[in-house]
């Protein structure tokens, strides 16, 4: 394995991942930054201060002009404005200006935070990506998508803004309650299925070692789909057209998060995502029965949820009609062809034929338990 990754946009290098096994090599990569006279604001939630914001600080500290640390309450409820606006505060009252530079040091709600911030202040200032969870590892922290949650929606509101490193620790994921770590296995799994067949197998071949966190197995998995999301994300920086295959189980696991106020995790919810779009891709016939089951067995494998209690089919089937991907009326699916294959399904939900509102019904079944207080 190499340990750097150099994304490009159209054909010019954009900014490296780098992939350490501690935070000693940020220093030097900082550097390469110029941020000798810099300040610099580390970004930070309640979960990630306690247990590397003191170190990275005080290597930070060596290094720049000043370093500050604001940290929010950790969770999904923190991404809203009025914790950009806390961020906002500070930064003008420190008088940052557009040399200065942010550091997102945490999962995937600090590194949404810290870029649409970056994105926005002083109409957009540097920042860099530390992410500290499986999830922001492979997917969140790469590719500049930045945003936050307004009323009802989930990241309806943000900017593409690329950052200008992003380094990964993997020893952070050593840290991880296993409930995160579990949830980043979701988007992990994700693109096994839609675009490296070998990749899923090798996922199901190491499972006992990924569970345990070994170290070179972990390296493994985070490099691969850090090669996978370059992929995608240089031939479609702004989510025209390819792109959006990593939306796989993105439509119903956002109906799902929402549903469920957010006590499930994001990856959790990618996950029962998954189960219902591979529902469809079985049902009209692009994958058989053994194919779904397997999906299902997977996700089981590495402790994601497969099934959900206390929603009804209905109310997830209203939140995706509130989903910002909802253009004119027609939602577009992602379904498999094949495990490492993916293929659009559109629906048009103004003149939605019977059967077709059967399958989404059905699929959404597969997911959702009964329980008392989900009947409708
Ligand atoms: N997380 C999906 C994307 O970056 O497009």
């Amino acid at each position: 394995m190499d340990n750097i990754i150099q994304i490009n946009s159209e054909g010019e290098h954009a900014y490296d991942i780098i992939f350490s096994v501690n935070f000693k090599k940020l220093k030097d990569e900082l550097l390469n930054l110029n941020i000798e006279k810099k300040r610099i604001c580390i970004v930070t939630d309640s979960n990630v201060a306690g247990l590397y914001a003191n170190e990275v600080k005080s290597l930070v500290d060596m290094i720049c002009r000043q370093c500050i640390v604001v940290q929010f309450n950790a969770g999904e409820l923190s991404k809203r404005q009025e914790t950009v606006n806390k961020i906002y505060d500070i930064l003008v009252r420190k008088k940052f200006d557009r040399k200065d530079i942010l550091i997102a040091l945490g999962g995937g709600v600090v590194g949404d935070i810290t870029g649409f911030v970056a994105a926005t202040y002083m109409r957009g200032i540097d920042y860099v990506q530390v992410p500290t969870t499986l999830l922001s590892q492979v997917d969140s922290s790469i590719g500049g998508k930045t945003g936050i949650d307004y009323k009802d929606h989930k990241n309806i509101i943000g900017a593409f803004k690329m950052p200008k490193l992003v380094y990964i620790n993997l020893n952070t994921l050593k840290s991880l309650p296993d409930r995160e770590f579990n949830a980043g296995m979701g988007e992990v799994i994700k693109y096994g299925l839609i675009m490296a067949d070998d990749f899923y197998h090798y996922l199901n071949k190491n499972i006992a070692k990924i569970k345990s966190r070994d170290l070179s197995t972990l390296s493994n998995v985070v490099y691969m789909c850090c090669r996978l999301k370059k992929i995608i994300v240089e031939d479609d920086p702004y989510e025209k057209n390819v792109r959006k295959i990593l939306n796989f189980g993105h439509t119903f696991g956002h109906a799902i998060e929402k549903c469920k106020g957010f006590e499930y995790l994001h990856g959790e919810c990618v996950s029962l995502g998954i189960v219902a779009a591979s529902y469809i891709s079985y049902k009209i016939n692009q994958i058989d029965a053994q194919t779904f089951n397997d999906i299902i067995n997977t996700l089981a494998s590495f402790g994601l949820p497969v099934t959900v209690s206390g929603i009804s089919p209905n109310s997830i089937l209203r939140e995706i009609l509130n989903d910002k991907k909802m253009h004119s009326g027609y939602i577009t699916f992602i379904v498999l062809k094949r495990i490492g294959k993916v293929n659009f399904y559109k629906v048009n939900f103004h003149n939605m034929p019977e059967d077709e509102k059967e399958l989404l019904i059905n699929a959404i079944e597969t997911i959702t338990v009964a329980s008392k207080d989900n009947s409708e």
